[in-house]
């Protein structure tokens, strides 16, 4: 032991200083070094500890969305490189179609998706357990229906079409404020192909989104006369209403379907997309101004006036859909729907319902509830 007269250390914010006298001890400078490796970890520990705060504060509007689940769970298959953003939603009900399609979509590609799933309150423990032996990267997002009050018209009867969650497209940049490119799908859908694909379709300069439109032929070969006949604004809006004429816009202009999005959120920023959409949603519940004969969705309308003439489109092959308009049997040959790169079962007939056209593609996908409370309720004895 040797004693050191004149060795001491001063900090000084980051910097630490040290008087000469210590380098003459080799113990003393590995004591020191230790300290400053010590020091720079504690001190980077605490500044992304306070940049993660702060973030959750500023995204987070009070008492509109609650705070996120944050964290990735069961991430044992490390998937790096680009992030590829998925926002889908997983209702009690139905949670095992948002499973069914998220496996599908990981299983295809080897790149680095992460889901970004929007629930109820109700689910989150639900979805917990069911995803926590999964290989489904993801970050579960609360959403609180508050948000919709005023938006949304209070009618029973048509509760169905009128889920909160079918809402929380509307607010992609709230979920994902870094993100500047995400996909979106809807939970009745089993992606085929390489969702990269999806995610780098291009849009043009301007546009915050892209949609898969009515008219292009392979949607337009699933639909069955009188089911879904609904290829034109007018079949979703209410063209005899002043606010809707105003408008300009042409009754018979091909209509869009907005189950699959791929959508530049900085554009979606930068032109307040989401609060167009709550003004139309607002608008609609004073004046009513969606058609009388809307069978499928009440998202579609508000989508359909802000992105009039202003959205990209999608690979018709990664919307292939109507699947479920019909029960049993269906227009579409075995090759073209093996072709297709997502499949949609829009209507009233799903996979995991009774009766269901191609219910054994998104069998392959679909993995069992380990709570039991989720099951197919299809009968296969009798299928075809
Ligand atoms: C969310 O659900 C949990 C139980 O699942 C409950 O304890 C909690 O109070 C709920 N939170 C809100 C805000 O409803
Ligand atoms: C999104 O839009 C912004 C603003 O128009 C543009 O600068 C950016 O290149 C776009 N990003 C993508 C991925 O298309
Ligand atoms: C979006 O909203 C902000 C603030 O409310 C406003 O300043 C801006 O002009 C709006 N932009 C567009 C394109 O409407």
């Amino acid at each position: 032991m040797k004693f050191i007269p004149f060795c001491f250390v001063i900090f000084l914010g980051k910097f630490v200083f040290l008087s000469w006298p210590c380098c003459l001890s080799v113990n003393v400078v590995i004591l020191v070094l230790l300290s400053i490796a010590f020091l720079i970890i504690v001190h980077r520990n605490l500044l992304n500890l306070s940049d993660f705060l702060k973030q959750d504060n500023a995204d987070v509007a009070p008492g509109m969305i609650l705070p996120f689940e944050t964290g990735f769970f069961s991430d044992r298959k490390a998937r790096t490189g680009e992030e590829i953003p998925v926002v889908i939603t997983a209702a009690e009900e139905r949670l095992g179609a948002a499973v069914a399609a998220m496996n599908s979509v990981n299983q295809n590609s080897k790149a680095n998706v992460v889901f970004n799933i929007v629930t109820l309150n109700e689910s989150v423990e639900h979805l917990r357990s069911w995803l926590g032996k999964t290989e489904i990267k993801h970050k579960i997002i609360t959403f609180d229906p508050k948000i919709l009050e005023g938006k949304i018209p209070d009618d029973p009867q048509k509760a169905d079409l009128l889920k909160p969650l079918t809402f929380a497209r509307f607010y992609m940049p709230v979920f994902l404020p870094d993100a500047e490119k995400a996909v979106y799908l809807d939970d009745d859908i089993i992606v085929q192909g390489d969702i990269q694909e999806l995610f780098e379709s291009s849009l043009k300069p301007g546009h915050a989104a892209a949609f898969s439109e009515d008219c292009d032929s392979a949607s337009a070969k699933g639909i069955v006369r009188g089911a879904g006949n609904q290829n034109n604004y007018i079949g979703f809006l209410d063209f005899k209403k002043e606010a809707i004429k105003k408008l300009g816009m042409r009754a018979n202009t091909c209509s869009f379907n907005p189950g699959v999005i791929v959508a530049n959120l900085t554009e979606w920023k930068h032109q307040n997309i989401t609060r167009q959409l709550e003004q139309w949603m607002e608008r609609n519940v004073k004046e009513d101004l969606y058609s009388k004969a809307l069978a499928d969705s009440f998202t579609t309308p508000p989508l359909l006036i802000v992105f009039y003439k202003h959205h990209s489109s999608i690979d018709p092959m990664w919307h292939v859909r109507h699947l479920g308009t019909t029960g049993a049997g269906n227009r579409y040959s075995t090759q073209f729907v093996k072709a297709a790169k997502l499949l949609h079962w829009n209507g009233h007939y799903k996979p995991w319902g009774r009766t269901s056209s191609f219910s054994e593609i998104w069998d392959k996908w679909y993995i069992p509830d380990p709570t039991g409370k989720f099951h197919p309720i299809r009968r296969h004895s009798g299928d075809e």
